[in-house]
């Protein structure tokens, strides 16, 4: 899967692309990110990006002519245009599933007060992380890229993510690891057991219970 990403803050991803899983996957040569400045698609002679909205607001809107010409340069014929907006579908991990199909894919990133209107005819998809306003798009991207990345053939095991909270609609089962007793706090009998047939009956009635207390609205589902 290759990555492209339009941002006006192309530092923001060097943490994100030099450490841990998604390093090891780039390394691996399972993803590559491409990390492109809006700014150096400007044609303005002072590479200006952004300007005041028509009837007057607050903050800069993200003018059209550079992100155009980002995507038109970008874009091939199998390219998932991917747009971060609050005003979005909000992401889950279905959505993660369904973008691992895709073998490119581009995310335009907004900032300030957000984009010009016409941006969102290039999109495919526009997608929220959630009912809050970041200062840019560069963090939700991030947050949709660490998601996907990690379901990738050969990134993780896909032990480690088919247990997972959201998978079936349950949250994961909780875990424990050494010491078996800390300060009193003791690991549940069933688990120290090495009897494996009592410990998946256990996790799946551990899944069970805590999606109806913490997340009814997924037990229904
Ligand atoms: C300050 S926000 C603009 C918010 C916009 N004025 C609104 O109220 O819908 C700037 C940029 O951050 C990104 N952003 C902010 N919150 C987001 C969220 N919850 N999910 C995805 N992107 C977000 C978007 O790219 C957005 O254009």
């Amino acid at each position: 899967m290759t990555i492209d990403i339009l941002t006006l803050f192309p530092g923001m991803f060097t943490g994100f692309v030099s450490e841990s899983i998604i390093k090891r996957a780039i390394d691996g040569g399972k993803v590559k990110i491409n990390v492109h400045d809006i700014r150096s698609y400007s044609k303005d002679p002072h590479k200006k990006v952004d300007d005041y909205g028509f009837g007057g607001g607050a903050g800069m809107v993200l003018m059209p002519q550079p992100i155009f010409d980002a995507v038109a340069d970008l874009k091939k014929e199998d390219s998932l245009v991917i747009l971060m907006t609050p005003q979005g579908e909000v992401y889950n991990q279905k959505k993660a599933f369904a973008l691992t199909e895709y073998k490119h894919i581009i995310i335009i990133c907004g900032h300030y007060e957000g984009f010009d209107e016409r941006i969102r005819t290039l999109a495919d998809m526009e997608l929220s992380i959630g009912d809050f306003i970041l200062t840019g798009g560069e963090i939700a991207s991030m947050a949709i890229c660490d998601s996907v990345i990690r379901l990738l053939d050969g990134v993780i095991t896909k032990e480690s993510y088919m247990n997972e909270s959201f998978n079936d609609n349950l949250l994961d089962y909780p875990v424990y690891t050494h010491p078996a007793d800390y300060k009193g706090l003791k690991v549940p009998e069933v688990l120290l057991s090495g009897h494996h047939k009592n410990i998946e009956t256990w996790r799946l009635e551990q899944r069970i219970k805590r999606t109806k207390e913490r997340r009814p609205d997924l037990f229904k589902e």
